[in-house]
């Protein structure tokens, strides 16, 4: 029998996490070519999370990298739209909310070739982020829904969704069990910068409502100088960027940092004091390390983490986010998994394609 021929597409840090440990059995069970858009190309937000995670270097990479949101996208469509065009695959995977989840979907479906999105259903509902956009075009336009957590797939229902949904579990929730021990083996970075257990918290800020809004980073980097302890901030380019211009006075013991790679992230989040974020990949993080998570915004998709007080959302209310950070709260202890699936997330994923094209 022909093998089912299939293209999977990432672009942006948190799509090589999740592409990790789905990536090794596509390649195993069905002809896969790996598409990278380019929308990432820093050594450090793209090459050092592809070694980390041990991913092949990508079958083709279009070079897209950054442009204007709506330039950066149709960029993208142009590259994979020839691809997939001399490809000729039978599905093309998608992973999560950005532009090049968003790219590769309409693509794809334009050439009448199968979608399936990995991470479907989620919804912050506010139609301000970029992210939203992308994720319900993208899920009103696949084939095969792959979601993380039951709610998501509630989330669908409400959009009149049924046909090709599963719940199959969260991959980044795989990627953080497969990792979580290497890390704790091969990471040196608590010694490299002499770090104690619960002698900082870790702090990332990218959102586009952040770092593109003054007023909200202002308030953000305020309460990070307000902290009884070093902040340790690994810094997004886009957040650098706005930083440079920007006439903000950090203290001493806010540390920016080079983005850092995903086996330094998992070992600095399992022992860090809390978390302060505005990332949806780091507040799940956050709750499998068992760590606290005080969230930079005023909404999350991952509602799950919000049980118990385990993440809470503090917006950029400087008092609040300082007050969060104060609570004598310890860590919890590892997160409850069956909220997350079974950590076997990319076997379901692949029975799932299997029996969607036996169905056909
Ligand atoms: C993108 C995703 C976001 C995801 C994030 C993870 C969209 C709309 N947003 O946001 O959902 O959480 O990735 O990191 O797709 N830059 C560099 N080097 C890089 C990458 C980016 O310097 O390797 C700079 C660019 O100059 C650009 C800015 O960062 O101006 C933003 O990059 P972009 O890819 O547009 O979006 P992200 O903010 O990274």
């Amino acid at each position: 029998m022909r093998k089912l021929k299939i293209v999977s597409i990432v672009g942006a840090r948190p799509q090589f996490i999740k592409y990790g440990p789905l990536g090794r059995k596509l390649k195993r069970e069905f002809e896969e070519v790996l598409i990278h858009t380019g929308q990432h190309y820093d050594r450090n937000m793209s090459d050092l999370l592809f070694k980390d995670l041990n991913i092949p270097e990508p079958d083709i990479n279009l070079g897209i990298g950054s442009h204007p949101q709506g330039k950066q996208t149709a960029l993208m469509m142009e590259g994979i739209e020839k691809a997939l065009l001399r490809i000729q695959p039978d599905v093309v995977i998608v992973f999560g909310d950005t532009n090049s989840t968003l790219a590769g979907a309409l693509a794809a479906v334009k050439l009448h070739i199968g979608v399936a999105h990995v991470e479907a259903g989620l919804r912050s509902f506010n139609k301000q982020m970029p992210e939203e956009i992308n994720r319900v075009l993208t899920d009103h336009c696949s084939d095969i829904l792959l979601c993380p957590t039951e709610n998501a797939v509630v989330n669908l229902k409400t959009e009149n969704i049924t046909r090709g949904v599963s719940f199959c579990g969260d991959i980044m929730y795989e990627a953080f069990l497969e990792n979580v021990r290497i890390a704790g083996q091969k990471s040196e970075i608590l010694q490299k910068e002499a770090l104690q257990e619960g002698s900082y918290y870790l702090a990332t800020v990218h959102r586009a409502e952040n770092t593109d809004n003054p007023d909200n980073l202002w308030r953000i980097l305020s309460a990070f100088n307000e902290l009884d302890r070093t902040v340790i901030f690994p810094v997004h380019p886009r957040t650098r960027q706005i930083l440079k211009k920007a006439d903000i006075r950090l203290k001493e013991h806010v540390k920016l940092w080079e983005p850092v790679g995903y086996l330094d992230m998992l070992v600095l989040l399992e022992h860090a004091r809390k978390v302060l974020t505005d990332s949806g990949g780091l507040q799940k993080e956050a709750y499998f390390a068992g760590r606290y998570c005080k969230t930079l915004r005023n909404e999350t998709e991952w509602i799950e983490t919000l049980k118990n007080g385990r993440n809470v959302l503090c917006g950029t209310d400087s008092g609040k986010i300082v007050q969060e950070c104060l609570k004598s709260e310890e860590a919890f202890g590892k997160g409850e998994s069956g909220l997350f699936g079974d950590g076997h997330t990319s076997e379901h994923i692949v029975q799932t394609l299997k029996q969607f094209f036996n169905e056909q």
